[in-house]
């Protein structure tokens, strides 16, 4: 087993799907994968891994934040060979013309992480960003599936609760769609480490309207963004 992670040397798929929430891990392994076993329950962060449409995927929880999503990805990148991953999760709205529940794939992540700013020793504002190909897939198999999914960049942040909304004004103003907490260290880590990743979101709540989604909608709309993220993965 890796540091964080309880599987054996092969157990872990080469493409993973990472859900903040381990429980989300869960459902979607149950629910979408054929034989699906569960390879770690170390801190209750759980992984799996099983079969979509005969492919081997694996789907593992990455916490909350930049600091755990990067534990993960390091670990499933280097102990495991993991070289696919695609975080499926949820966000907040910042421009107003997206809506609650729309499907959001983040093309590019700012943040006010200090992470990079230490990898490069302050010298430099790296832009972390999706991988190519699993962006173009992933348009593709949302416009067969039907889903109007926007792309576009996003910020990732270390606080879910801020004290400064008008940088939120100001990133719209600049054409960032929307927040959550993971997907600027996982594009780091995979461009580190020579993989691919991209970060699918759908909108739980409107930053600027203060709406928010029931639960059941919340499961609702976090069905089509698996099924777009599974599709994309096994391409
Ligand atoms: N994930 C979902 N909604 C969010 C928000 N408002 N801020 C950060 N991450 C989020």
């Amino acid at each position: 087993m890796s540091t964080h992670i309880g599987a054996k040397p092969g157990e872990i798929a080469e493409r993973v799907l990472m859900p903040g929430d381990p429980l989300r891990a869960k459902w979607i392994a149950e629910t979408y994968l054929e034989g699906a076993q569960c390879y770690s329950t170390v801190r209750g962060m759980l992984g799996f891994t099983g079969r979509w449409n005969g492919v081997e995927v694996s789907i593992q929880g990455s916490g909350m934040g930049m600091p755990s999503a990067s534990i993960y990805a390091h670990e499933l990148i280097n102990e495991y060979g993991v070289r696919s991953l695609i975080r499926v999760g949820s966000c907040g709205a910042l421009t107003e013309d997206l809506q609650l529940r729309d499907v959001v794939a983040a093309i590019g992540s700012s943040t006010d992480s200090n992470m990079n700013r230490v990898r490069f020793d302050g010298l430099i504002d790296y832009a972390p960003v999706a991988d190519f190909g699993l962006l173009r897939t992933s348009v593709e198999v949302a416009e067969q599936r039907g889903v109007t999914m926007r792309v576009g960049p996003v910020l990732a942040a270390d606080a879910f609760y801020t004290d400064r909304p008008d940088l939120y004004d100001s990133l719209a103003n600049y054409g960032v769609l929307a927040v959550e907490m993971e997907s600027a260290a996982l594009y780091t880590i995979a461009a580190r480490f020579r993989a691919r990743a991209l970060t699918i979101l759908t909108v739980s709540d409107h930053i600027r309207t203060g709406e928010k989604v029931t639960s059941q909608e919340r499961e609702q709309t976090f069905s089509q963004m698996v099924e777009i993220a599974l599709d994309t993965i096994i391409a």
